[in-house]
């Protein structure tokens, strides 16, 4: 086993002087899988390959025998494929680094090729924030600043765009803070419908988050309006709800009191016609009187 290793290392060393170095940089997805593939020239017969990465080895072809298992920080997560292909699954953001693969053919000539790799975390999805300054009267500008915020991905950027129904509008006043993740912007009223879209990206991945600033910006032309904010309505409509029972009930009861005292009277009436009757002859008599006078 040693003297396997001796070789190993003589012929990793040998490869770093002699082999043509070809160059090839590449990106991971952490949590994913990369493959690494060699460039084997046309003609060249392979008898052995060696992967290492910085100076572990990672995996080896020997005399038909393919060997993975290597105490290396790829131990169970590297396969090396029938077409001297690497596969690292289970990508790590310290994986990052140089990949060697070295290609011996039955005549002893070496080929070398570098990759260089870079392990990135995909971003989520950004979430914006809206701060807005609230202006003493309708119709005027509103000054808002909107903060973007992704919580995963490696080498993260932010962009800005702005985009309205009518025209292609430019972001022209704002300012940007930290890298880019901070956007202050001044909006007119024009600018009601336009949307703000944070994007997130780093190499492997890209997510944006629109938002519509200008309904975060408060108008308020005094204290009379300020009362009559939307919190109240509710509590406004529960009033005028209670106060229509009430009024309902009140109307109810006015009416079926109104209704028996109604009855009443008429009784009333009817008792009083029919007291009234029997006196009706000598009333018409004592009426008649004078004309029979
Ligand atoms: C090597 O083989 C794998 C699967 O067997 C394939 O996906 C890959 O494209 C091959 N690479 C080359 C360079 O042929
Ligand atoms: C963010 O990263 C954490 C830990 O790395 C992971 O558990 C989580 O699923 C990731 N979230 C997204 C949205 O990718
Ligand atoms: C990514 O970020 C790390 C530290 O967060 C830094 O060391 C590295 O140079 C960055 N890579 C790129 C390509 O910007
Ligand atoms: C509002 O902003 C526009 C440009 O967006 C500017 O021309 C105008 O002077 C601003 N008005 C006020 C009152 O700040
Ligand atoms: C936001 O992302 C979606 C989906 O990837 C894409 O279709 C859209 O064009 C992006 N919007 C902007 C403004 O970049």
């Amino acid at each position: 086993m040693d003297c396997v290793l001796r070789i190993f290392t003589l012929i990793l060393q040998a490869g770093f002087l002699v082999a043509e170095n070809k160059i090839s940089h590449v990106q991971g997805v952490a949590g994913s899988e990369i493959f690494l593939s060699p460039h084997i020239p046309h003609g060249f017969t392979i008898r052995d390959v060696f992967w290492r990465h910085s100076n572990e080895i990672v995996a080896s072809h020997i005399q038909g025998t393919t060997q993975t298992i290597y105490q290396s920080r790829f131990f169970e997560r590297a396969r090396l494929l029938n077409n001297f292909t690497l596969e690292i699954s289970g990508l790590e953001i310290g994986d990052s680094g140089i990949f060697t693969s070295l290609l011996v053919d039955i005549r002893g000539h070496m080929k070398q090729n570098e990759f260089h790799l870079t392990v990135y975390e995909p971003v989520a999805q950004p979430a914006v924030q809206v701060f807005a300054s609230s202006s003493e009267e309708d119709g005027k500008n509103c000054t808002v600043v909107l903060i973007c915020t992704t919580t995963n991905g490696s080498n993260a950027t932010y962009t800005w765009r702005a985009d309205s129904m009518e025209q292609d509008r430019v972001i022209s006043n704002e300012v940007t803070f930290d890298g880019g993740h901070i956007l202050k912007v001044i909006l007119a009223p024009t600018d009601q419908d336009t949307l703000y879209t944070c994007t997130v990206n780093n190499p492997v991945s890209q997510l944006n988050t629109s938002v519509m600033p200008w309904n975060s910006c408060k108008f308020h032309s005094g204290a009379d309006a300020e009362v009559f904010s939307c919190k109240m309505i509710p509590y406004l409509a529960a009033t005028l709800i209670l106060l229509f029972i009430a009024m309902t009930f009140w109307v109810l009861l006015c009416t079926r009191t109104k209704g028996k005292s109604r009855q009443k009277e008429k009784q009333n009436v009817e008792g009083v016609l029919l007291q009234h009757t029997p006196d009706r002859p000598n009333q018409d008599a004592a009426e008649d009187g004078p004309q029979n006078v």
